[in-house]
């Protein structure tokens, strides 16, 4: 069964808008346990732009399901990883300027590779689960295999973001060949970026796809219907995804509620 993880970040968003006190993170992740999530995932950034350091310390001891910690191969932020030992990490790239992730890790560079690797291994000294966020593309996959993560999470952005059912299509089929060549590689699979309510359900009934990183669509729902209910009616979705495509004239567009 697909593992649907709710990554929270945005509800911090919104509260550093105007660096107050509301909206709670740490309210937001309980609500989310509460409609059925099966983690929360956080991205503490370098620039602290919506997770903070007090919010992750917090979740570390609220959580009851899991934490998935997202965060860059670079020293403070591995150190604070390393000493709260989350359930999880996952490293990604991260630059400055971005609005949000834009893809995979670049591991085609010794840098990047010498950082994740020394990443991995603190991380994993500390029994901490590990991912890694690539493109679906093998190359990374074979990288991802030989510095020795536990998982890949595929990157679902270029899936989202395709016009037309053409590009769609082509996208998912890339996202299908990496999901069998990372566990053919031993690799757990997850896969997260952009997608949404009307977007999921072929991603989420790929084989070896066993967890879904969901943020911006989510937490955008959860203003009119409340979080519990938002995280709700993703996680049916997604739990009815292998049938739905199984019987493809049951689920064409609109997928959502
Ligand atoms: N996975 C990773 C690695 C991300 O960086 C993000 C965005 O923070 C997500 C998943 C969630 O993406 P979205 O907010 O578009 O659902």
């Amino acid at each position: 069964m697909t593992r649907l993880y709710i990554n929270i970040d945005h509800v911090a968003t919104v509260r550093q808008a105007r660096r107050t006190d509301e909206p709670d993170p740490v309210r937001a992740a309980v609500l989310a346990e509460l409609g059925g999530a099966d983690g929360i995932t956080i991205h503490l950034r370098e620039d602290r732009r919506h997770i903070q350091d007090r919010d992750v310390r917090l979740l570390a001891e609220t959580v009851r399901t899991g934490i998935n910690f997202e965060l860059a191969a670079s020293a403070p932020v591995v150190e604070l990883a390393v000493e709260l030992a989350p359930m999880q990490a996952t490293l990604v790239p991260e630059k400055r300027e971005e609005v949000t992730t834009e893809g995979g890790l670049d591991l085609g560079s010794p840098i990047v590779r010498r950082a994740v690797g020394e990443s991995l291994r603190r991380l994993q000294a500390q029994a901490v689960r590990t991912s890694l966020f690539v493109d679906p593309d093998r190359e990374a996959l074979d990288r991802s295999a030989e510095l020795g993560a536990d998982a890949v999470e595929l990157h679902t952005g270029e899936y989202a973001n395709a016009a037309g059912d053409a590009e769609k299509g082509a996208e998912l089929a890339r996202l299908a060949d990496a999901a069998v060549h990372a566990h053919a590689l031993g690799l757990a699979v997850h896969a997260g970026h952009g997608l949404t309510y009307e977007n999921v359900v072929p991603v989420a009934a790929l084989a070896h796809v066993e967890e879904l990183n969901i943020g911006h669509s989510v937490v955008s729902r959860s203003i009119f219907t409340g979080m519990e209910r938002a995280v709700r009616e993703m996680k049916e979705i997604v739990l009815r995804a292998p049938e739905r495509v199984s019987r493809p004239g049951r689920w064409s567009p609109p997928l959502g509620f």
